[in-house]
């Protein structure tokens, strides 16, 4: 039986690092990755940077339906034990709700959540004992961000549904981790929407994609249901949540905007 590790948004950024981290074995002892992401050429890069384990390139779009059969028919038809299930595909627009418009607002929700959800759904029934989901969550996830709505409403989704997968998942020994992070140096940044919205918010800093990847691994196999990377971010959410909503919004307001 083959033990994989299985990674969506691969081709760039934290998913990208993520590949790079299992390859070194930082997720223990692995006989293939799948990389999955819509840029194939990005996909072959990484599988002939990565040394110690196969990866295989798996150029799929996770907004359309044939996705995800595509992938359930890969499980299905080869002898494989999924070890970690990597869902960091996803993507945010800045702005105002309007501003950013019926097709983004719609296309995050798809991406963000459905695709997450249906790759827990089919990935769980090949999984074991011992193997883990991470969910790319962000910190807009736990602290709600102005002219962020779609975005931060996908993200305490994810959160919310991670927390809730794990307590039912926990007792057969599958643990699943959202990962909150600040703002990291990525492709996510590229094409924000609203720029100046983005470059407001953008002030609270950036964080360390190694690092956040390291640390949501270690998380992992800890066996903790959340993984907030940066301490001043833990210490902003403890706080945010003794906080009524409108306030925290007028707090938001006066400092990004
Ligand atoms: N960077 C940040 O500031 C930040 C902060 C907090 C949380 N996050 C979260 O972290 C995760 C990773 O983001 P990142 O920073 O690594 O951004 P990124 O560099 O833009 O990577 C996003 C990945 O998602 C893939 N993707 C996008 N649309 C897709 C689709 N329709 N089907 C399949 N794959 C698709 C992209 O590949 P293709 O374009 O090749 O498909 C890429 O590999 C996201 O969930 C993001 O929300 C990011």
């Amino acid at each position: 039986m083959q033990r994989v590790a299985i990674v969506t948004g691969a081709s760039s950024g934290v998913g990208r690092e993520f590949v790079r981290q299992l390859d070194l074995l930082k997720g223990g002892p692995l006989d293939a990755i799948w990389a999955i992401a819509r840029s194939e050429d990005s996909l072959k890069e990484l599988a002939d940077s990565c040394t110690n384990v196969p990866v295989l390139p798996v150029p799929l779009d996770l907004t359309r339906d044939g996705s995800f059969s595509r992938i359930q028919e890969m499980l299905e038809n080869q002898d494989v034990v999924v070890e970690w299930l990597i869902n960091s595909a996803g993507f945010g627009k800045f702005g105002e709700f309007a501003t950013v418009g019926d097709t983004q607002n719609a296309s995050m929700v798809q991406l963000n959540c459905l695709a997450l959800v249906r790759m827990c759904s089919i990935v769980l029934p090949h999984m074991h004992s011992g193997s883990r989901i991470i969910n790319m969550a962000s910190i807009a996830g736990a602290i709600p961000q102005v002219m962020l709505a779609t975005y931060s409403a996908t993200k305490a989704f994810v959160l919310e549904l991670s927390r809730m997968l794990d307590h039912e998942l926990a007792p057969c020994g599958i643990r699943v981790t959202a990962v909150c992070p600040k703002f990291m140096k990525t492709k996510f940044l590229d094409k924000p929407g609203d720029s100046q919205a983005a470059d407001g918010m953008c002030r609270i800093g950036f964080e360390d994609v190694s690092r956040v990847v390291s640390k949501s691994l270690g998380y992992a196999i800890m066996g903790k249901a959340t993984c907030v990377p940066s301490l001043h971010m833990k210490l902003l959410y403890a706080a945010s949540r003794c906080m009524p909503r409108s306030v925290l919004f007028k707090l938001e307001d006066l400092l990004f905007r």
